[in-house]
């Protein structure tokens, strides 16, 4: 008998089917991944397991017994758990309150000290450390999502369902969380793992589903798959991914920066280096070294402590974000739901974001509505971004395809500089394939890319030069073909080198 069945669900939003007679098994104590392109239905097939979307038909069997899962509450008593890519934590409140919120003991009032020690407890048996009195705000993104789990076993779950969790961790994190779902394995829970990675679905499951469509392809043993095979089933056909790099040739100079200081612990010389056209300039580092604060400057949502940026020849150290963006800086920020995207607006006035005074929709102070519906319908096309129509609110894509959306709309409109920050962050492997093209593209034709990512192969990839980031200051840099993966390991470290 299975823990999990979910027998031929459908769904549909408007007329579009988006999940077709889906059936999955899962076994008790298992890892059990979920794979697929973006907007395959991963996420839809767990939001009907964890009782927010409602199958259209179909049945789910929880250890063999039929139910109804109408709410997240009901969720919750069959012992189901679910941590989101966005968190729900509450930002002022420590640890403690979080994971205790709305399950507290005490009868009338909360009985904190009894609530602490239960916590205590169960952090002893399943290997957690939390600061329980730290205030979520002051946590790393890491930490929250650990909170996250933990909750969700407090709270009493035994299936527990992640959804891309990695997405957002270094790979430091990534590690501690494997060890973590690890132990839960071991403690015969279950879990459901969605992922793009799919060298960690053959580290960590047990077996595989994999989705193309809505339809499901197949479930496997782990141990019968690879990694090409689960990439075939995913997209359909064989995936070949090699990039093929021209040599580069750097112009003029794009971007130049004076001695940035981003961070209050960075030294006084902060950040100088230069960008030119033709060009892809990686900074390396791992997560926390002063990459957001870096993005942020130059974007000008931020002003650095001190320094100067010169863009295109001309200081615009202290310009606002429209005034860089109408001389031709574009930006795929790493926070992307809060910087990039208005969730409610539909996909066009998405495309517009930005961009209300670009001369292409923009004439004798009108806003020329058929130029921006032309060019939002250009670039789906040239993106394959999966859209009902280009009215729906942008809230309403898969993850992937919002992120497209972003993408697309910044590369789009030929900027002379690209930021482009974790610009792969949850996309699947025909994506990011995709994406790196287009990167390499817009380089060929001219343009300069500070790619700013803590993946270090797409690092070593992508970049043509490569500075390494470390408490605020790049501390080495080099051409990319003259650091070995090691060195820059330990660079990323803050090694100096020997
Ligand atoms: N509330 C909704 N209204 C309309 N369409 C929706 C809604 N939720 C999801 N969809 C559509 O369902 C399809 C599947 O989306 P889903 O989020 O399940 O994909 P996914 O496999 O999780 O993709 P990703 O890897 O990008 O996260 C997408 O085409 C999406 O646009
Ligand atoms: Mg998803």
């Amino acid at each position: 008998m299975s823990e999990i069945s979910m027998h031929r669900i459908c769904k549909s939003f408007d007329r579009h089917k988006v999940l077709d007679e889906v059936n999955l098994e899962v076994e008790k104590g298992e890892i059990h991944c979920l794979l697929g392109e973006n907007g395959a239905g991963k996420t839809t097939l767990m939001n009907i397991l964890y009782g927010l979307y409602h199958a259209d038909s179909g049945e789910t069997y929880i250890k063999g017994k039929q139910v109804n899962i109408s709410s997240p509450k009901v969720a919750q008593q069959h012992h189901i758990g679910m941590v989101h890519q966005h968190f729900m934590l509450i930002e002022s409140m420590t640890v403690l309150q979080n994971i205790i919120l709305g399950n507290e003991e005490g009868k009338f009032s909360i009985d904190y000290a009894r609530s602490r020690d239960k916590v205590l407890d169960m952090e002893r048996t399943y290997h957690f450390n939390f600061d329980l009195d730290k205030p979520i705000s002051a946590l790393s993104v890491g930490e929250k999502q650990r909170v996250e789990i933990f909750k969700a076993i407090y709270r009493g779950a035994d299936i527990i369902v992640l959804d891309e969790p990695t997405a957002v961790l270094t790979p430091q994190e990534v590690e501690v969380l494997f060890h973590i779902l690890d132990d839960m394995r071991a403690q015969q829970k279950t879990i459901i793992f969605i992922t793009h990675k799919l060298y960690e679905t053959m580290e960590l499951s047990n077996s595989v589903t994999v989705l193309r469509n809505g339809k499901v392809v197949q479930t496997l043993r782990t141990k019968d798959a690879t990694s090409q095979l689960l990439a075939t089933m995913m997209v359909g056909h064989e995936v070949s991914f090699d990039i093929k790099k021209t040599p580069c040739r750097p112009g003029e100079t794009v971007l130049d920066l004076k001695n940035l200081r981003v961070l209050p612990v960075a030294d006084p010389q902060g950040i100088s280096l230069k960008l030119h056209k033709g060009e892809i300039y990686g900074i390396a580092g791992v997560d926390g070294n002063g990459q957001q604060e870096l993005e942020s400057c130059i974007i000008g949502t931020s002003r650095p402590i001190s320094g100067s940026i010169f863009f295109d020849g001309k200081e615009i150290t202290n310009l606002s974000v429209s005034e860089r963006k109408m001389r031709g800086i574009a930006a795929i920020p790493s926070d992307r739901l809060r910087n990039a995207i208005l969730p409610d607006m539909s996909i066009v006035d998405n495309y517009l974001l930005g961009f209300q005074h670009h001369q292409k929709f923009a004439k004798y102070g009108f806003l020329g509505l058929n130029a921006l519906r032309n060019h939002a319908a250009k670039m789906i096309e040239a993106y394959s971004i999966k859209v009902s129509s280009l009215t729906q609110p942008i809230s309403q894509l898969s993850g992937g395809n919002q992120q497209k959306i972003v993408f697309s709309r910044e590369a789009g409109l030929e900027p002379l500089l690209l930021i482009a920050a974790q610009p792969v962050r949850g996309l699947d492997i025909g994506a990011i394939d995709a994406i790196h093209r287009q990167l390499l593209e817009l380089r060929d034709s001219g343009k300069a890319i500070l790619l700013i990512s803590t993946e270090l192969s797409e690092i070593m990839e992508m970049s043509d030069r490569i500075g390494v980031l470390y408490k605020g200051n790049v501390i080495a840099e080099r051409d990319a073909d003259k650091f070995t993966i090691r060195e820059l390991g330990l660079f990323m470290a803050g090694q100096k080198a020997s």
